[in-house]
């Protein structure tokens, strides 16, 4: 072994011993070290290690940020107040409905011209409230808008920092909202309606409208080119002042017909032949869950078919629940199982009690499986 490389083995134990220890400025300190070090007799190691330095982390990232600015954490149990999403990503693209799909475009766009606006004296939208029922896509959508904006997303959950003693709430929500102030990101206020629900407490009523005056100012305060996000399922329970403060509210809907049939098309593709059909007749039997519950079903049936075999479509079946349906959607929803090719129509009869002479009657079916990534508005940016 000659000296350099033990030089270098060294190094790289020394790297990892700092890397482990969580300090990110000493790593960085020891990775300039070494690109320097090494330069002449590794030097493919050496432009490596300069070009990382080179992209990651950037300026705005909580990570360089953290060496800075500390990170903040509840002043009594010091854990993390915050959730940090470096990268914000999705595990699948959102459906929007077209209202949804304007607002949050809307956002992007005005960002991407924000010199343009700032030139005539205006300023991007600088916070908006996301408002609907659980599952519909509102922390998604706020994920969807960072990684748009290619900016990391800070979450902070309400509910968790309101169950914590109410006299430090305060001071924590400054902490936090100071601390994204100072960066370039997106804030997402998550289950903001926590702090309304507070207020059913008895003898808390001081405290709590000392805290709707902090975020209040906050709100304020909150500097142009931040993105301060929230979302609640409790719009009627929010203080009107605050309401007031965000500059745009956008009030995420239940899933229509056509946005089931967009994700159970793409939940479905690659598993079934039929997946087309299929999400076709889900698109009118699922009506009335959330998207949430939708991706909960779909999954499940996907497990049931893995462990006990079979063809994931006898489980799909299982989701359909006729009962549920008015006398219309039970037999479009027949005509669709049966005319798609999805059963037999001595199945569909049975499954749905529409009679075999209704069925055969013809008329309107349900979603036509011929439109496939035309509906889907996931408004790529
Ligand atoms: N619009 C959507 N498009 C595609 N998938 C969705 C959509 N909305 C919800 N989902 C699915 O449901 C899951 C939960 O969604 P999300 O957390 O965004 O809901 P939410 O509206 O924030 O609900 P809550 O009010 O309970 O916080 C997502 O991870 C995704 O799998
Ligand atoms: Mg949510």
């Amino acid at each position: 072994m000659t000296t350099t490389t033990s030089k270098l083995e060294k190094d790289i134990i020394n790297l990892a011993r700092i890397a482990l220890s969580g300090r990110t400025q000493d790593v960085m300190q020891m990775v300039h070290r070494m690109a320097k070090n090494h330069r002449d007799n590794a030097p493919d190691l050496s432009n490596g290690l300069v070009e990382l330095m080179r992209e990651a982390p950037t300026r705005a990232s909580p990570l360089r940020r953290q060496t800075e600015a500390v990170l903040p954490v509840d002043v009594d149990t010091r854990f993390a107040l915050l959730r940090i999403e470096e990268t914000p990503a999705l595990d699948h693209e959102p459906i929007f409905s077209a209202e949804v799909d304007e607002g949050l475009s809307r956002i992007v766009d005005e960002r991407a011209h924000a010199q343009a606006l700032l030139k005539v004296g205006l300023e991007p939208t600088r916070s908006a409230i996301f408002t609907g029922p659980p599952g519909v896509g509102k922390t998604m959508a706020a994920r969807w808008v960072a990684r748009a904006l290619k900016r990391p997303l800070l979450i902070l959950d309400l509910a968790a920092v309101m169950s914590s003693y109410l006299g430090r709430t305060g001071t924590n929500l400054r902490h936090v909202l100071d601390y994204a102030k100072s960066m370039d990101c997106v804030l997402l206020l998550d289950e903001l309606d926590a702090i309304a629900k507070r207020r059913d407490d008895r003898g808390e009523i001081g405290e709590l409208k000392r805290l709707v005056t902090v975020l209040i100012q906050q709100i304020d305060d909150w500097p142009a080119t931040g993105l301060l996000l929230a979302a609640t399922n409790h719009s009627e329970l929010l203080d009107p002042a605050i309401w007031r403060r965000f500059d745009l509210s956008i009030e995420f809907p239940m899933p229509d017909a056509r946005g089931i049939f967009s994700f159970a098309q793409a939940a479905l593709a690659g598993h079934t032949e039929k997946s087309d059909q299929w999400a076709a007749a889900l698109s009118g039997a699922l009506l009335g869950k959330s998207f949430s519950d939708i991706d909960r079903d779909l999954t499940s049936a996907r497990r049931t078919a893995t462990i006990r075999g079979g063809e994931l479509t006898d489980y799909l079946t299982n989701l359909v629940r006729p009962d549920t349906l008015g006398k219309p959607e039970r037999i479009a929803l027949a005509r669709t199982l049966a005319n798609e090719g999805l059963m037999s129509q001595r199945a569909a009869q049975q499954l749905t009690g529409v009679a075999r002479e209704t069925i055969r009657g013809g008329g309107t079916s349900m979603l036509k499986p011929t439109s496939r990534g035309k509906r889907a508005r996931n408004g790529e940016a």
